[in-house]
């Protein structure tokens, strides 16, 4: 049997091992996925331990995203200009680390767009790991401009510098996004606001009094619509969830470790039954 899994710290929350088993029972693969648990300080026991156990890919997720990096063999690219990594295959003994949080959101807001991709301007809201890996990829996919907002303005300017670097990126203070929110076609909530306090917005939406081809987007998926995509859809925007982020992501993983393409209908429906 292949053994893939997740390592994090919480990690007890986690839907990936129900994901990805209901894939490899629908594809009726001889493979198993498990959560462990793993704290900061046994990172680099943990690491070793994939070499040591054989096992064929792991998922890192929160908080050993960036310092997992260097006790792996080698990093994509898109990881490395990311500085995250949230997927590792495991080559004979030889670790790769991936990053598929940002083409797993890339393809999940393909699904839902009618507009193409390249006409569009850009809020992203948070300047943390999550966001560098949305707004990398976006800004590779060639957006038209793309504005980012954080409560540390610093790391805002860092990204904005980063994504610079591919279409015309800009840091904005919350005020300015807050202003100008009727300037932009998608906008996305990358920090953690509406997930614990659902009754938080990670700005105010008082300007905004544009009803069509605007796009509200948020990473959060429990609550299933956080405030702010309950207020862009009562405005008459389209919205977006982070449901579907999370499952390519998975699907992208999968298919890096198995070979097989994801079974994607599978895997979500397994993840929605547990949400429901
Ligand atoms: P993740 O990997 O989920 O992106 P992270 O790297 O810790 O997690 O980033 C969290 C993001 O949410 C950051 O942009 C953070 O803002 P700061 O850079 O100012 O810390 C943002 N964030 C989290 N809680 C917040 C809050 N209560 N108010 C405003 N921003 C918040």
């Amino acid at each position: 049997k292949q053994i893939m899994g997740v390592i994090g710290h919480p990690i007890k929350h986690t839907l990936s091992p129900l994901m990805h088993e209901a894939a490899y029972n629908a594809l009726e693969l001889n493979m198993a996925y498990l959560a462990f648990e793993v704290k900061p300080e046994d990172l680099d026991k943990a690491i070793h331990g994939i070499r040591a156990l054989g096992l064929r890919g792991i998922n890192v997720t929160i908080p050993h995203k960036v310092e997992v990096i260097p006790f792996l063999d080698e990093i994509d690219d898109l990881a490395k200009e990311i500085g995250a990594v949230n997927t590792i295959v495991n080559d004979n003994g030889r670790l790769m680390g991936y990053n598929t949080d940002g083409e797993g959101y890339l393809k999940s807001l393909l699904q839902c767009l009618t507009n193409d991709l390249k006409g569009m301007h850009v809020l992203i809201i948070g300047a943390g790991g999550a966001s560098k890996a949305v707004a990398l990829t976006l800004a590779k996919h060639g957006v038209k401009a793309m504005a980012i907002c954080n409560r540390t303005i610093e790391k805002a300017e860092d990204l904005a510098k980063n994504c610079g670097k591919y279409v015309p990126s800009l840091s904005i203070s919350l005020e300015e996004a807050e202003e100008q929110i009727n300037d932009f076609d998608i906008i996305i909530n990358t920090t953690s606001i509406g997930m614990i306090n659902e009754n938080e917005l990670p700005i105010s939406l008082k300007k905004l009094n544009k009803k069509k081809d605007i796009y509200f987007s948020d990473l959060i998926y429990t609550p299933f619509q956080t405030k702010l995509l309950l207020e862009g859809e009562k405005a008459g925007a389209k919205t977006l969830n982070g449901l579907d982020m999370f499952i390519y992501q998975g699907a992208l993983a999968f298919e890096r470790w198995t070979g097989h393409e994801a079974p994607i209908n599978v895997m979500r429906e397994a993840v929605t039954k547990h949400l429901r």
